[in-house]
């Protein structure tokens, strides 16, 4: 039974799903306030118990979205050596179901966030919406049903510009922005958007996900299938947690469904990860995975099913008129990204959520691109995780991209 629940968390460690028993804790708490100072004290715990305790300086800053969310951010502003940075801020912005925390679970050799800081800059770390340092709402709590009527159209529109402008307040300078997964989704639509720019130096995009029409994860395309064949009941939940009893169930069903191999969910998901610590899979499992809202997910399944980049559809002409004063969801352009913004995109040959065909597609509406301004590496071996806990992210990729950063 342990195992079964162990195996069920890692199923979604960036893909799918929530822990209970800290969300339980949270919202046990009445009111708006007791929300956020819960919140306010799982931030300070990512700063006491992943930062600090690796002997780096760590402040929490707070920033509230246009529509209400209090995010909460780390900053590590300087490296092990105590020198003042000397290079420019660099956001991290972590997946779906996860959190700040994913940056940081590996040695300070081998972990993104720790190996900015010692490069010399100043680092500035994102947790979206819904997760557990940035439960905070002015007017809502997380037992709402409002507070969870967001797709990452939201996150596009709201939370990037939010922490874009929040970086940008305290260090005056322009940042360089790296993204995992759904963090690049994000990125990418709000670039093709022409947002946020002004604010940027560059972007590197690890697990590029703009297109899933080709995903071949089986376990991800049965529960999309599921998402969209019975969204009225999972829209009715809210918030998505694989803690809960739907969640549980739709594994279950799915595991059947697909005749999958369910003894190693982690790897039917998301593909084959050559390089993951996995005596670290406890420290991982304690934080992870985070909640996120059904309609989030809906909104993904739709992009499986239909292999396109465009807006949360909300599945009738009528509906989507209301909402965009067109019949269909307005499609994000790719193609509309500046050709002169520096990009740098790294995907792996085993990545089931980042598939190498989704990858191709991208960068064919991306063919105009200035090549220089244009770095695209391809590990073979790589899967999705690979590229946050890799024990050789460092070399594959992270010494490349402080390369790329280092020209921009
Ligand atoms: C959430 O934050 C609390 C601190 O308020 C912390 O004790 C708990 O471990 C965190 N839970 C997760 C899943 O990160
Ligand atoms: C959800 O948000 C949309 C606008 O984005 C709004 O039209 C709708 O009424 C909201 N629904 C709920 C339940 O708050
Ligand atoms: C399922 O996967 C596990 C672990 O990868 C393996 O030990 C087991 O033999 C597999 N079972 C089947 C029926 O393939
Ligand atoms: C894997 O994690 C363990 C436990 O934290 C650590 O002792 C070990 O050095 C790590 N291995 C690598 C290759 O990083």
């Amino acid at each position: 039974m342990a195992k079964t629940l162990t195996h069920l968390l890692s199923l979604l460690i960036l893909f799918f799903l929530s822990a209970e028993a800290a969300r339980t804790k949270l919202y046990s708490v009445n009111g708006n306030n007791a929300v956020s100072s819960s919140s306010m004290a799982a931030s300070d715990s990512i700063c006491k118990s992943m930062v600090e305790s690796q002997g780096y300086v760590c402040e929490d800053h707070k920033v509230t979205t246009e529509d209400g969310y209090i995010l909460s951010m780390q900053r590590i502003p300087v490296g092990r050596s105590g020198k003042k940075p000397d290079k420019p801020p660099v956001l991290l912005q972590h997946g779906l179901l996860v959190d700040a925390v994913t940056w940081l679970l590996n040695s300070p050799d081998e972990s993104l966030a720790f190996i900015l800081a010692d490069s010399g800059y100043d680092v500035w770390i994102a947790n979206t919406r819904g997760t557990n340092s940035s439960l905070g709402h002015t007017s809502l709590s997380p037992t709402d049903a409002a507070y969870w009527n967001w797709s990452w159209d939201e996150l596009v529109t709201y939370d990037l510009p939010a922490t874009f402008q929040c970086v940008y307040d305290q260090t005056r300078q322009k940042l360089h922005y790296v993204g995992h997964s759904l963090g690049t989704l994000i990125a990418f639509a709000a670039f093709s958007e022409k947002k946020l720019l002004n604010m940027l130096r560059s972007a590197a995009l690890l697990s590029p996900i703009a297109f899933l029409g080709q995903m071949p994860s089986p376990l991800a395309r049965a529960a999309a299938d599921a998402f969209i064949a019975e969204d009225l009941y999972w829209l009715g939940l809210n918030e998505f947690s694989l803690g809960g009893e739907a969640a549980a169930k739709l594994v279950k069903d799915i595991c059947d469904k697909t005749h999958s191999n369910c003894s190693d969910l982690m790897t039917a998901f998301t593909g084959k990860n050559c390089c993951v610590n996995s005596s670290r899979t406890d420290i991982f499992l304690n934080h992870e995975p985070q909640p996120s809202a059904t309609k989030n997910m809906i909104h993904l399944a739709q992009m499986i099913r239909r292999g396109t980049i465009a807006m949360y559809d909300y599945g009738s002409e009528d509906e989507n008129n209301e909402h965009y004063g067109q019949p269909t969801p307005p499609a994000y352009n790719m193609a509309s990204i500046p050709n002169d913004l520096p990009l740098f995109l790294s995907y792996g040959g085993q990545d089931l959520l980042s598939d190498v065909q989704d990858v191709q597609t991208l960068l064919d509406t991306l063919k105009d691109h200035d090549p220089d301004k244009l770095v695209v590496q391809y590990r073979a071996d790589y899967a999705h995780a690979d590229f946050v806990f890799g024990v050789n992210a460092k070399q594959v990729v992270y010494d490349p991209l402080v390369a790329f950063f280092k020209l921009h």
